[in-house]
């Protein structure tokens, strides 16, 4: 089965991935077999155009770096342009819809009626939108069985670091009682500059010229960001059910740089920690705040924008994952290695299938 990609939403994170697939689709088709087609790309602001045999990937980029917007890729007899998301989804050919429009994270949408109708469609999907994974991760998943589709949603958490992926996959069998970690790139890139004598609105300014930051760094500096993502954990990688509002939440903007020169004195330092645990009476406790640290603390030694994570699992003990938490290359990675999933997912359904014929 070929799988054939719309792209809603072409954005940096599509924009990655459709960059990984002419510069590595060869060797990854010689790895795995995998060798997608994108048939469409729909874009609010850059436009849209679905060709039923295929886009031609350079040609998509080369038109977008020269115009800002995909209105120049050329015609032909097949081409069709303008269709919105949901046309994409329902009236082209694509059997994965690649989900990367800009998300509202209070309500999931347009992307978990994207997601919706995707399945209903029997069409599979793969995204890095946090918002409707933290908001509706079981119903989308029950949808997704139910309609024999795949989701795929590794980028939501830590980009193309596998922190969902790793848990699910490789250490399945533990029982993972507590998972916790730095889970935004912009707080602790921040923390770590005001530990260099930075204030805490110098260290801002910075996060938010390389590009760290949310477009409004509110969820980042608030904790909602890393609020969000402690949520997809619990649920996707530790089976539990909570929201939003479970998790107890604390900004970085309740430290002071006073706080932050007194622990260096004291060989500690501050770090934004998400965290899970379930507790012995086998209640859930989530939280997302600053916390003191140990300078010998594994965590202590993660700088700047890298993300790190450590999951307690009761057969192989500890274990900690460290790496990029966003990322035009690391995101579309993550959308890769989802789609690769994908397809290996199907081909092992159809052949059981015909094994039990
Ligand atoms: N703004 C986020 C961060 C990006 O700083 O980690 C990834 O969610």
């Amino acid at each position: 089965m070929t799988l054939k990609l719309a792209l809603l939403g072409f954005g940096v994170v599509g924009q990655g991935l459709v960059e990984h697939l002419i510069n590595h689709g060869e060797k990854v088709k010689e790895e795995t077999g995998f060798e997608p087609m994108v048939v469409a790309i729909s874009d609010f602001k850059k436009g849209s155009i679905y060709d039923p045999k295929g886009l031609d990937l350079k040609k998509v980029l080369e038109v977008l770096h020269t115009f800002g917007s995909l209105e120049e890729y050329p015609d032909s007899s097949d081409l069709v342009r303008d269709l919105d998301a949901v046309s994409t989804i329902l009236q082209t050919n694509a059997n994965t819809i690649v989900e990367a429009t800009f998300t509202n994270v209070k309500t999931g949408e347009p992307a978990l009626t994207h997601c919706k109708t995707a399945f209903a469609a029997k069409k599979h999907v793969v995204m890095t939108n946090k918002g409707p994974i933290a908001l509706a991760f079981h119903e989308l998943s029950e949808l997704a069985k139910k309609h024999g589709t795949f989701l795929g949603y590794e980028g939501t958490v830590m980009s193309g670091t596998p922190s969902l992926r790793l848990p699910q996959t490789t250490l399945m069998g533990n029982t993972i009682h507590k998972i916790s970690g730095i889970l935004n790139g912009t707080t602790n890139f921040m923390l770590t500059e005001m530990e260099t004598g930075k204030t805490y609105e110098e260290a801002l300014k910075d996060a938010q010229s390389l590009g760290y930051a949310e477009a409004d760094p509110t969820s980042d500096v608030e904790g909602y960001d890393a609020v969000y993502k402690v949520v997809i954990l619990a649920n996707a990688v530790m089976g539990k059910r909570i929201t939003v509002g479970d998790v107890e939440r604390k900004g970085l903007n309740t430290l002071s740089t006073n706080d932050i020169s007194e622990a260096q004195k004291n060989n500690k330092c501050w770090k934004m920690l998400g965290a899970v645990e379930e507790t012995a009476e086998g209640t859930i406790h989530a939280a997302v705040k600053p916390m003191l640290l140990d300078k010998s603390h594994p965590l202590a030694a993660v700088t700047g924008a890298t993300n790190a994570i450590t999951y307690s699992c009761n057969m192989s003990g500890e274990i900690t994952l460290t790496g990029a938490g966003a990322g035009k290359s690391e995101t579309g990675y993550a959308l890769l290695i989802d789609l690769i999933h994908c397809e290996q997912q199907m081909k092992n359904q159809s052949h059981t299938l015909e094994n039990l014929r």
